[in-house]
């Protein structure tokens, strides 16, 4: 069977630059993407490519070459889903925030409405896609809803996780090192359907790198990634830790267990803590998941790692507060960077909220400036922790959009994102402008360490002893 028309509910992060690739590769495809917000539906509609709503290098020019051509945008979920072969399920999958596995499992509730919106549509054989990340054995779940609506229709529920990065989204389509494709390997019909998928994906990856599993390890693949990346982040920042204590620069550190091929250079950086809305999310759900299993060993082995990254993102503050004399309050602090790694808007647990809320806690005055996030985004993600009202959010902390304003008159400077820019910035003009001692927190490991100490600065980074 050869896909023509293809639907992916969920126009978010994933969705979109996904569907844009597969638009741009695979002409002859109709993509919809479709969405129930409104307002995201229409940012993504703009002639304006400034207002996307998901900045991504690269993503503009595709959407601008793709768009009205063979890539769609739409609130018309039903219409989408009653003319597409091929359905993606992208939409997203948070920490529950309520009931049994409240904090832990993942929130299902929006799979499982498009799967019943899905059933309640189709008039024709669909196959249907996980793009979204799940729980291992979510398919069983979405299959037997979609079996039940007792209307004929056959489904083929695969499992296609998504590995791009955020920031790297449109060269991770473009050149993933791999495509995973789970689905009913013991069926002529599954079969059948993972070929179809298998050949949307070879219009532009070759054949070894498109991995075809069954269905659960595809699903499980996915977390079993991310808790070994973020595995790999929290081990390095626990030896900054010991580096720090013992005179050992981390970065020397990395480099010398990153030449070992067993090891591997990459995902080595020790920070002030992973973000972003995968890791901590399903590392906390394969905790669940292994408890429901009553594997409670496994489940406190990945549990760590989060916890190391709680610590790391507080040690980090302690650290300001400490060397501030153990006072910041009334102190201006100026943060560098909000969004969770370099060039992307997207501030989901990023470091910098943890950090700012600590910080407030201790009555200093934040002052950030972040290139691409926007002031509203901001003051969300504070209020969203609950910890003081809105408006002291808002008295105690201040966005700005000039990096050297942001700075003016502040004691320390945080650098809580690695956006290249601030390498480039005149840090002796910084300088003459702050309060003295003035301090700079590197929790990126960006900056020149000697050239700011030559200028006055005393610079603390993750890692290294002074
Ligand atoms: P997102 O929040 O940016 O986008 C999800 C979109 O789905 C939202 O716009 C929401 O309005 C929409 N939606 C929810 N329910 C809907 C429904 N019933 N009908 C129509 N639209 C609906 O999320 P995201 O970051 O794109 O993540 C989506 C999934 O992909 C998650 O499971 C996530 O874990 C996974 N994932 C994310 C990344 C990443 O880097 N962000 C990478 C790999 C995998
Ligand atoms: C991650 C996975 O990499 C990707 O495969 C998956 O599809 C989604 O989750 P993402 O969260 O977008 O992608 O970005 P990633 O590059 O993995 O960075 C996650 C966090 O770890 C960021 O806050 C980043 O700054 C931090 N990090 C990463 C480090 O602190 N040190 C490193 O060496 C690498």
């Amino acid at each position: 069977m050869k896909v023509k028309n293809i639907c992916c509910i969920g126009a978010g992060y994933v969705g979109s630059p996904t569907m844009a690739v597969v638009a741009k590769q695979c002409p002859y495809i109709k993509i919809t993407i479709v969405d129930i917000n409104e307002s995201r539906i229409a940012a993504w509609n703009s002639t304006d490519l400034n207002k996307l709503p998901v900045f991504e290098p690269g993503l503009d020019g595709i959407v601008k070459e793709v768009r009205g051509r063979n890539l769609f945008f739409s609130t018309n979920v039903d219409k989408a889903i009653d003319e597409a072969d091929m359905i993606f399920i992208s939409v997203n999958t948070p920490t529950k925030t309520y009931g049994k596995g409240k904090g832990m499992a993942a929130d299902l509730k929006y799979i499982e409405l498009c799967a019943r919106q899905i059933a309640k549509v189709a008039k024709q054989d669909k196959i249907v896609v996980e793009k979204s990340t799940l729980p291992v054995r979510t398919a069983s779940a979405i299959k037997s809803i979609l079996d039940n609506t007792g209307n004929g229709v056959q489904f083929q529920i695969l499992s296609n996780p998504e590995f791009l990065a955020e920031g790297t989204a449109v060269q991770d389509l473009l050149k993933p090192d791999r495509v995973l494709i789970g689905g009913d390997t013991s069926s002529k019909e599954g079969e059948l359907a993972m070929k179809a998928l298998v050949d949307i994906y070879a219009n532009w990856i070759s054949k070894e790198r498109i991995l075809t599993t069954n269905v659960w390890s595809s699903e499980l693949s996915k977390l079993t990634a991310n808790a070994f990346l973020a595995q790999r982040v929290s081990s390095i920042n626990a030896m900054s830790e010991i580096c720090e204590k013992t005179g050992a620069d981390v970065k020397e550190v990395s480099k010398a267990i990153g030449m070992d091929s067993r090891i591997g250079p990459k995902f080595l950086n020790a920070s002030v803590g992973f973000g972003g809305s995968c890791f901590q999310k399903d590392i906390l759900n394969l905790v669940y998941i292994a408890k429901s299993y009553g594997l409670n060993e496994v489940a406190d082995y990945w549990e760590q790692v989060i916890l190391m990254n709680e610590h790391q993102k507080n040690r980090f503050s302690d650290n300001i507060v400490s060397t501030l004399y153990n006072t910041v309050s009334g102190k201006k602090i100026t943060f560098l960077g909000w969004a969770f790694k370099k060039d992307t808007n997207d501030t989901r647990e990023s470091a910098a909220i943890k950090v700012a809320d600590n910080l407030l806690n201790e009555q200093a005055q934040v002052s950030v400036y972040d290139p691409k996030v926007p002031e509203e985004r901001i003051y969300t993600d504070l209020d969203y922790l609950n910890t003081r009202s809105s408006d002291e959010n808002k008295s105690l902390l201040t966005i700005n959009n000039d990096p050297y304003k942001a700075c003016k008159d502040s004691h320390a400077i945080a650098i809580l994102t690695e956006w290249d820019e601030f390498k480039n910035y005149d840090w002796k003009s910084i300088y003459k402008n702050m309060q003295k001692p003035a301090f700079v927190f590197d929790g990126r490991g960006l900056l020149n360490k000697e050239e700011l100490k030559e200028i006055g600065f005393i610079y603390y980074n993750i890692g290294t002893g002074n």
